[in-house]
């Protein structure tokens, strides 16, 4: 069988992430990278024997012979990426949030199904065995009618500097997280875009949002090209159509906290949280036993390589763009919710 050759976008934490996980797979071969960032472009192609090395992407797509764009450029550009990798025919596996915007979520979900495309959202966090057994748990009914679900995370780097200085962006390459024409829904299309793909994969499709979202005073407007305007801080009430209710939050603002992903899901006969720091132990409640007991799982196959597996084989990969795109309505939904003050009811 002839290679899977890859294209790379993006050399940056994400980027290094596909050019880590990838090659693990033998029928994998990442032929080309792609960076504006010539001092970053040329470490990443180096450290990971990547022949191919370009500035820009639409040259990669253009002069490669590839089957698949790993898309790993920061959130403005998903769209732009993927829409024209997947005019040129390839396969997508994209960062999170899928897009900008609904308009361009859609778009991209109408050319991926025209023209038959394999794609996928990297929503990492389903790599975890706790959410996987919970949905099971959840599906075979033994916590019974869902009551209450909370997810919240919390990151600290703008206080505590965790991933270096977003003060300078020539060292760190995080500022434009905090532009919002770098990166348009801020945290919540950052941390949001996990804790509502995780909340739906779980307890099923959410029925209203009432969401308020924050950011505060850096003191200074503006870092190199990078305005700080960007949400730092959301929270949401949300309805799901199965009768529950429930909490998301999110903050980089969580001063002391580096990467902190918790979950809690009760329902009328049991309970489950999950917590990210070991996320393949899940802590189950059942009121049948009375106590909370530790489950050590095995750990699961990743994204990356179910998704790997989808294109050798030629079968449907979840989550695709269509869920990215229900993913970006909720995003979109959330905000409209902050803007106009109200709760908003999801069609
Ligand atoms: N799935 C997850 O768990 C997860 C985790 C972290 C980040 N992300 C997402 O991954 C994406 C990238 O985040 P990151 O942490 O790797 O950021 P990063 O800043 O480390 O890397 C982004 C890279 O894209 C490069 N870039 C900028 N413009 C480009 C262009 N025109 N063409 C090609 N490359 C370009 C930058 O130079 C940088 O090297 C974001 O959308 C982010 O939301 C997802």
């Amino acid at each position: 069988m002839a290679k899977v050759r890859v294209g790379i976008i993006g050399c940056g934490m994400m980027g290094n992430c596909y050019a880590a996980v990838f090659p693990r797979d033998k029928d994998i071969e990442i032929t080309s990278c792609c960076d504006p960032n010539p001092h970053k472009l040329k470490a990443f192609s180096e450290k990971y024997h990547i022949p191919h090395t370009y500035t820009d992407y639409r040259e990669l797509i253009e002069k490669e012979e590839l089957n698949l764009i790993g898309n790993a450029t920061p959130d403005h550009l998903h769209s732009k990426v993927s829409d024209l990798a997947m005019q040129s025919g390839l396969a997508v596996f994209s960062e999170k949030p899928m897009t900008s915007n609904l308009i361009e979520a859609r778009a991209l979900s109408k050319t991926a199904e025209d023209k038959n495309l394999l794609t996928g959202v990297n929503f990492s966090k389903r790599s975890s065995a706790a959410l996987i057994r919970a949905k099971e748990l959840i599906e075979n009914g033994s916590l019974g009618e869902l009551r209450h679900i909370e997810g919240t995370y919390k990151q600290g780097w703008i206080v505590t500097e965790d991933y270096g200085s977003w003060k300078n962006p020539d060292k760190h390459s995080w500022t434009w997280r905090l532009s919002s024409a770098h990166q348009p829904l801020g945290v919540l299309g950052d941390l949001g875009s996990h804790l509502y793909d995780m909340a739906e994969y779980l307890a099923g499709p959410i029925a209203e949002i009432s969401c308020r979202m924050n950011r505060f005073d850096k003191g200074m407007e503006k870092v190199g090209e990078f305005t700080l305007d960007g949400w730092d801080s959301f929270y949401s009430s949300i309805n799901f159509t199965c009768g529950a209710s429930g909490f998301l939050s999110a903050t980089r603002w969580a001063t002391g906290e580096k990467d902190s992903l918790t979950l809690t899901v009760h329902g009328s006969t049991g309970s489950l949280r999950i917590n990210y720091a070991e996320k393949n132990r899940l802590n189950l409640f059942l009121v049948q036993k009375g106590k909370w007991e530790n489950f050590d799982l095995q750990k699961p196959q990743n994204q990356y390589q179910i998704f790997l597996n989808c294109l050798k084989n030629a079968t449907p990969y979840k989550p695709d763009y269509v869920d990215g795109c229900r993913n970006q309505l909720l995003l979109e939904e959330s905000l409209r919710s902050h803007m106009e003050n109200r709760t908003v009811s999801i069609s």
